[in-house]
């Protein structure tokens, strides 16, 4: 009975010390990636050098991922580039082989379209000594949403892009990796996946997925020379995003995507798990500390508002402009401002077409050229 107190003492000591050091965890990592340069730079290798002269971006046409592909080429790596819309993907390679004078490879794949797109960039791979894998594709919903309001097309495409992808793109490459004895997987994840959060209950529980994913195959890969980065960012301003234009404005804590993925390709090699950016290590310390239940309330609201912005703002910007059967085609050239909506056909044989300009157009690129396409044809 005597040692009993001062034993909980010890219990409670131990018990905090490890609360405090894994929430800090974050920040203490992001401190140590920017500092060590200055203190151990017999440690500091180019990424080519440690990891070889390839590197491979998903989701590359846009956001983070094609931030991630142009620092990557900017520290003299080749890039295997991958995502999903041709046109994006050949000016992205444009780009970088003239500003970097670096090699590219473009490869066309929608995640989306599940197990068969893996034999095509298998395929299209060929012996090309990949690096870095940079598994950064990742969608989310327009807006914040119930679940049953999800529609089943969009509920599966999260489930196929954000924990197919990584998972069988990872199986891809490791092996390869492996085989050389050195090689990165840096796996996108998200702040989302440290408790469930309502309203966008797929996209975090994927994201769950990939976090403890990449924990386990860093354990299973460890031995053989290959570096499992995992990088949970959380809010930066992509069109992911858009639902909100508050965080669009982007501000400390919502950095945008080029100062991002400046940061967090900074920490590759260094440190094996950050949120990449330093704002974003300090908001995930006091996310940390308060209790899951409590968390999954707190994004329930946030996630409330981002709604309701949404909404308001659809309202607002749906004052809907007439344009009559003689109109101005000029409206055409503003395709990505038309709102698409489900029934695109639907409203393109109306007798008058509305267009609901400064949207977001949620729709994939194939349906706005069909919407384009039955435009014209109404116009003639
Ligand atoms: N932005 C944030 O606040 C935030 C926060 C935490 C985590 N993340 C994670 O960071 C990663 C990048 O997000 P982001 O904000 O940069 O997104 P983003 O701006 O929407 O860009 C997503 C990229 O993925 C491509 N893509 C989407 N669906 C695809 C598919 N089915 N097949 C092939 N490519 C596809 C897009 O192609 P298109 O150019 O054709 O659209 C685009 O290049 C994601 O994993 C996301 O979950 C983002």
């Amino acid at each position: 009975m005597f040692f009993v107190v001062p034993a909980l003492a010890v219990i409670g000591a131990v018990v905090t010390t490890v609360f405090i050091l894994d929430s800090l965890r974050s920040p203490l990592e992001l401190i140590t990636s920017y500092l060590m340069p200055y203190f151990l730079p017999g440690e500091e290798q180019s990424l080519v050098k440690r990891f070889g002269p390839w590197a491979a971006v998903t989701g590359c046409t846009d956001g983070i991922g094609r931030q991630y592909a142009l620092e990557l080429a900017r520290r003299g790596l080749s890039l295997v580039l991958i995502s999903r819309n041709p046109d994006k993907l050949a000016a992205l390679a444009g780009e970088i082989e003239k500003q970097h004078g670096v090699k590219t490879k473009v490869i066309v794949a929608d995640f989306s379209h599940g197990a068969p797109v893996y034999e095509h960039i298998e395929r299209e791979l060929g012996t090309i000594p990949v690096g870095i894998l940079v598994n950064n594709v990742g969608v989310n919903y327009p807006y914040p949403m119930p679940l049953c309001e999800v529609p089943a097309a969009t509920a599966w495409e999260l489930v196929a892009v954000n924990a197919g992808a990584v998972t069988l793109l990872s199986r891809l490459l490791l092996a390869r990796m492996a085989a050389r004895g050195a090689g990165a997987l840096v796996n996108v994840s998200s702040g989302s996946e440290l408790q469930p959060l309502p309203l966008m209950t797929v996209y975090a529980a994927t994201k769950a997925y990939v976090r403890s994913f990449t924990h386990a195959v860093r354990e299973e890969y460890a031995s053989r020379g290959i570096v499992v980065q995992h990088v949970s960012p959380l809010f930066v301003s992509t069109k992911m995003n858009a639902f909100s234009e508050r965080v669009m404005r982007g501000s400390l804590l919502v950095p945008d995507a080029e100062s991002y993925a400046r940061s967090a390709v900074a920490t590759l090699g260094r440190v094996q798990d950050t949120t990449g950016f330093w704002s974003h290590g300090l908001q995930y310390t006091f996310i940390k500390m308060v209790p899951v239940w409590l968390r999954t309330k707190i994004g329930h609201h946030l996630n409330k508002q981002f709604r309701e912005e949404y909404m308001q703002n659809s309202k607002k910007k749906s004052q809907l402009t007439v344009v009559p059967r003689s109109g101005d085609l000029s409206i055409l050239d503003r395709s990505w401002g038309i709102r698409c909506g489900d029934d695109a056909g639907g409203l393109a044989t109306a007798t008058c077409l509305f267009a609901a300009v400064e949207f977001w157009c949620l729709a994939p690129q194939g349906e706005v050229s069909t919407f384009r396409s039955l435009l014209v044809e109404e116009f003639r």
